[in-house]
């Protein structure tokens, strides 16, 4: 297939292009670069011997992504691209509202116009709001707290109206937990500008000294050692889990929990990157951050049925690879 990969130099798009890619796919990358760097490319091609094509433009301007389906014969769309820094979306609200709903917009109107029937959504374990858990894809969505979240719960909306809609159209809503790690290869991973709001990347950056300590965001919740407890998953698998989505993609709407199924918390996660790596991470017990959940993990067994994808890679693997990519790449 000719895939439109959009947001394809960020983290969780830059692997599934090497997925896609090794699965003898033709890859078409938009990206405006906002939160990504256009050396990811050519590291691109060392990893897979193949150059993608790419379009430098913003796809929630409707005209330059049409360009991209007058150029090619589209056969499909994985939608990565988008803002995803929680806390920034509290205070650039619209920014938010604007970047990530008139993209999914403008991709799925040029879906239709261009009769490309098959789309896979970047969604998020975060529009199960704070339920218990193993969460089911077959659970009511809950208020997130957050205008990030609301976007993702309202793109849901949007392309299921949309496959409701027109007939033949298929989307694919692919609920990530939370992906950590890197290409085996070391050469590309999680690149955050400025200080990191996520665990792993914190971690790596305490442990290399670039920063001084980790805050453990709140030890008093009800979980296996009061710390937060999260379903982390190898951004390899899920790039994997991607191929198959599009690969096996059903008319109508499907919705899958990309996850492992296990939960880890944050000192588990922080004990074994120091064990796995055989270096230290100090760091000190702090008060909880607003807005965080005592535990998240998926119910991952829908996506092994439908889709014949499980995640493969464990906790070991996640620290290590996430560990050389930042001594590899800074
Ligand atoms: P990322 O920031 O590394 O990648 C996003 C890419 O999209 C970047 O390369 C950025 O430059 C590009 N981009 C953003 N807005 C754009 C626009 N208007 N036009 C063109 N390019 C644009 O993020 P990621 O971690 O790879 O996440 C990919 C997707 O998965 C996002 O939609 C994110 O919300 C979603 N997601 C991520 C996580 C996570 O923890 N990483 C969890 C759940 C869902
Ligand atoms: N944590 C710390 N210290 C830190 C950062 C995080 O202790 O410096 C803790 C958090 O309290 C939480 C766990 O580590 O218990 C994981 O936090 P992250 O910020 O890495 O991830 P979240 O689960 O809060 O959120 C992530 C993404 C969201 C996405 C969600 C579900 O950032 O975009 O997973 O997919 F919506």
């Amino acid at each position: 297939m000719n895939i439109l990969v959009t947001g394809g130099l960020g983290f969780i798009g830059s692997h599934t292009t090497v997925e896609l890619i090794k699965n003898n796919h033709e890859v078409i990358i938009a990206d405006n670069l906002i939160n990504s760097k256009i050396e990811v490319l050519d590291k691109l091609s060392t990893i897979t011997g193949i150059k993608p094509s790419f379009y430098q433009i913003d796809v929630t301007d409707e005209s330059q992504v049409e360009e991209i389906f007058s150029n090619h014969k589209i056969n499909g769309v994985i939608h990565f691209a988008g803002l995803k820094a929680v806390g920034e979306s509290v205070s650039k609200p619209l920014e938010y509202y604007f970047n990530n709903l008139v993209s999914t917009m403008a991709l799925s109107k040029l879906c239709v116009k261009h009769r490309v029937d098959k789309f896979v959504f970047s969604s998020s374990a975060t529009v199960y709001g704070d339920q218990p858990s193993p969460l089911k894809e077959d659970m009511d969505l809950k208020k997130t707290t957050n205008p990030y979240g609301e976007t993702k719960a309202m793109s849901e909306r949007i392309l299921t109206d949309t496959a409701h809609a027109n007939d033949g159209f298929a989307v694919s809503l692919l609920r990530y937990f939370n992906p950590v790690g890197a290409h085996e290869s070391g050469l590309i991973g999680e690149d955050p500008n400025g200080i990191p709001n996520n665990l792993m990347p914190f971690v790596t950056k305490v442990a290399k000294g670039q920063l001084p300590k980790l805050s453990v965001l709140g030890n008093d919740y009800d979980t296996i050692d009061g710390t937060g407890v999260r379903d982390y998953i190898h951004v390899v698998d899920l790039a994997k889990g991607h191929v198959k989505a599009i690969e096996n993609l059903k008319n109508g709407v499907n919705i899958y929990n990309l996850g492992t199924g296990r939960g880890t918390s944050v000192l588990e996660l922080v004990n074994a990157f120091m064990k796995v790596n055989d270096i230290d991470v100090p760091y000190e017990i702090v008060g909880r951050r607003p807005g965080d959940i005592a535990t998240c993990y998926a119910d991952a067994s829908k996506a092994e049925k439908e889709l014949d994808w499980k995640a493969e890679l464990g906790i070991e693997e996640m620290v290590r690879d996430a560990w050389k990519f930042e001594m590899n790449n800074k």
